[in-house]
């Protein structure tokens, strides 16, 4: 579900399947590899690792639940921690694809998925704790609370966005739909703003804004080095013209 920009996929795809002129390039053209799988074996072990890792906040929840470490309001609790979360994993989710162009790290690309996945999982989780046991499954209460208050109204938003881009995940999804596909994706940049303002409106009646401070800072800093790239890759572009 990850936000996928311009084409990564395509270039990374086939990268390092140069033509050569000595006696080895008279060998069939190896088939084109996966980004990161240059590297050897250990992108199956990493991607088990960072799966197996990104279930450490459930995990978290159910020990605290059975070890009555929930605190005096548990909802509010798990209510809080899954939304930070899901914000946590969208910020991951948005920095892989600066990462990679700022390393040539491309192996980075191939966990972009999984962690977008993650992102949704979680705002699932927020958003089922909301439902179940804080509005008890109240439909009218719960579209009565959505269009009443703003920050549920936005993180609502934020959480509807995410789903068509779990939806079309999988790879064939990713080939039926072809360059709509990331044009569909670049919705995470919309979440993301949202889930901000979600946070920034929730806190703002604590008079709590440090948190929601950092992490919009993260995602502007995420969000204008695209735009920055966007820009530079346009003038490039006017001055060949
Ligand atoms: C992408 C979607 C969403 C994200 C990223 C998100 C994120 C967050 C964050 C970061 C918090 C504050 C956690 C803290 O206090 O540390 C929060 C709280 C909360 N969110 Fe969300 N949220 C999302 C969607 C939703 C949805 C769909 C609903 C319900 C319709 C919702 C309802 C709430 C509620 C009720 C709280 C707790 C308010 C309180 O304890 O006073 N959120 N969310």
């Amino acid at each position: 579900m990850a936000a996928r920009m311009g084409t990564d996929t395509t270039r990374t795809l086939t990268a390092g399947n140069g033509a050569r002129t000595d006696a080895k390039a008279m060998k069939p053209a190896a088939a084109p590899r996966k980004p990161g799988t240059s590297a050897g074996g250990w992108i199956v072990p990493a991607k088990i690792a960072v799966f197996v890792a990104a279930l450490y906040p459930l995990a978290r929840i159910v020990l605290f639940g059975f070890t009555d470490r929930l605190g005096a309001n548990p909802i509010e609790f798990i209510t809080r921690s899954t939304g930070l979360w899901t914000l946590v994993f969208i910020c991951i989710t948005l920095a892989v694809t600066p990462l990679r162009k700022l390393t040539g790290w491309n192996a980075l690309l191939r966990f972009r998925r999984m962690l977008g996945l993650y992102a949704f999982f979680y705002g699932a989780l927020h958003f089922t704790t909301y439902f179940w046991f804080d509005k008890w499954f109240d439909l009218a209460e719960i579209v009565k609370d959505i269009g009443k208050r703003p920050f549920i109204t936005v993180g609502f938003a934020a959480f509807v966005l995410l789903i068509p881009l779990a939806v079309t995940s999988p790879k064939a999804m990713v080939r039926k739909l072809g360059r709509r596909w990331q044009t569909l994706h670049r919705a995470i940049y919309a979440t993301a703003a949202l889930a901000i303002l979600h946070f920034w409106w929730m806190k703002a009646g604590k008079h709590d804004l440090i948190l929601p401070k950092i992490y919009g800072a993260i995602v502007i800093a995420l969000l204008g080095w695209r735009v920055a790239v966007w820009a530079r890759d346009r003038v490039r572009q006017r001055a060949r013209e």
